[in-house]
């Protein structure tokens, strides 16, 4: 296990990972391929530059060549964080979410098989169950019910990585996490968001009665528990992934206002997002119970950290906004706010 493919490890998580697996494993060695789309971002990787034990390559998950050469070259797991993620952009743009998510998956699968990779650890979300009512929680048998087409595209991921486990008794296994926040995350989802346009004094939006609710963990919550997965799972098993972080989105912005001292009428509800999941919760006793995981950081604790990381770490946020940034708010309904005042 001591030799990793990493997918995507320039995005979010995967950067987070990388930097975790190094720490607690020394000796192990992680070659990081990532295509850098708009979500890609060295500066994720900074500091890694000459660290003997990490390697990056640019490339896509989709190019079978390149996936074949790496694994020649010898990885014992793969682990795939790569992806397009963000449910608004998957509105627009459904085929670039097919392509990397559905396609991309079914490569590594293909050439994991091929070279007789040991495990491969698909990275999934909560998403593939759809939304639940006021109460309950997903569990790993929960009906696959994915509502916007990014769930869709990593409800049919997980669907084919369960089939090489069936048909070809391939070493897979899936996690299924409810929604991350920490530091490096891109700013077109929920929290980082919220905190730049705080810091700017911008308008904070909210989508429809801010009453959805998102389970929140601490991005090093998620990153113990692949490690977890990774090293004492078992194959063809689905994990779910969860801190029992419940949180209505209007509570997330005012905690969020309250943690910069800026004043809550900069909240601005905005229109709802089309098919916007109500609520997602997410039962993680299989890990707790089989793998002794669970989570650690509490959503003050962790809000807290994160807004310090962006507050410390304003020249990232800065180059991250002068590249590509575009909300699905901002192309859609422009100038359509529905302020505070105005409801
Ligand atoms: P992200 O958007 O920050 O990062 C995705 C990374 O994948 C980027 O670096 C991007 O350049 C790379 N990528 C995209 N297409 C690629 C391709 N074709 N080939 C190679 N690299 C490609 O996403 P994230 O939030 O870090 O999410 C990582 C994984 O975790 C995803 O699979 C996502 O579905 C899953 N997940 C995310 C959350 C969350 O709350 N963010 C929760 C549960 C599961
Ligand atoms: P997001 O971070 O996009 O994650 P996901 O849709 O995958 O759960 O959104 C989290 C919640 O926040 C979701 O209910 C949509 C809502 N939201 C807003 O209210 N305003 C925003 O600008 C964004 C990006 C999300």
């Amino acid at each position: 296990m001591s030799r990793i493919l990493v997918t995507g490890g320039a995005g979010f998580i995967g950067s987070n990972f990388v930097r975790f697996i190094l720490d607690r494993y020394p000796d192990y060695r992680i070659v990081n391929l990532d295509k850098l789309t708009y979500a890609g971002n060295l500066e994720n990787l900074s500091g890694l530059e000459k660290n003997p034990h990490h390697s990056f390559i640019q490339g896509d998950i989709c190019d079978a060549d390149l996936v074949g050469r790496i694994l020649e070259k010898g990885a014992d797991v793969i682990v795939n964080f790569a992806a397009e993620t963000h449910v608004d952009r998957s509105i627009l743009q459904s085929a670039d979410f097919v392509r990397t998510n559905v396609l991309g998956t079914l490569n590594l699968l293909e050439q994991a098989r091929k070279y007789k990779v040991a495990r491969l650890l698909q990275v999934s979300t909560d998403e593939v169950y759809g939304s639940l009512g006021p109460s309950g929680a997903f569990t790993e048998l929960s009906p696959i019910a994915p509502n916007s087409p990014y769930a869709a595209s990593k409800a049919s991921a997980d669907l084919l990585v369960r089939s090489y486990c069936k048909t070809h008794g391939f070493p897979g296994i899936i996690t299924r996490c409810s929604n991350n926040y920490g530091p490096y995350q891109f700013p077109e989802k929920l929290i980082p968001l919220l905190i730049s346009n705080a810091m700017a004094g911008l308008p904070l939006p909210i989508y429809g009665d801010g009453l959805n609710v998102r389970d929140w963990i601490y991005v090093r919550d998620h990153c113990a528990a692949l490690d977890a997965v990774l090293h004492r799972g078992r194959d063809g098993e689905v994990y779910n992934v969860g801190a029992k972080q419940e949180i209505p989105n209007i509570q997330v912005a005012r905690r969020i206002l309250e943690s910069l001292g800026k004043d809550e009428n900069l909240i601005t509800y905005v229109e709802d997002r089309p098919g916007h999941d109500r609520r997602y919760a997410i039962d993680s006793t299989k890990m707790e119970s089989q793998l002794g995981w669970h989570a650690e950081i509490l959503f003050e604790a962790g809000l807290r950290a994160t807004v310090e990381w962006y507050r410390s770490n304003s020249s990232w946020m800065e180059h991250v906004r002068n590249g590509e940034y575009l909300t699905y708010y901002d192309r859609m309904y422009g100038q359509r706010q529905r302020t505070l005042a105005e409801r």
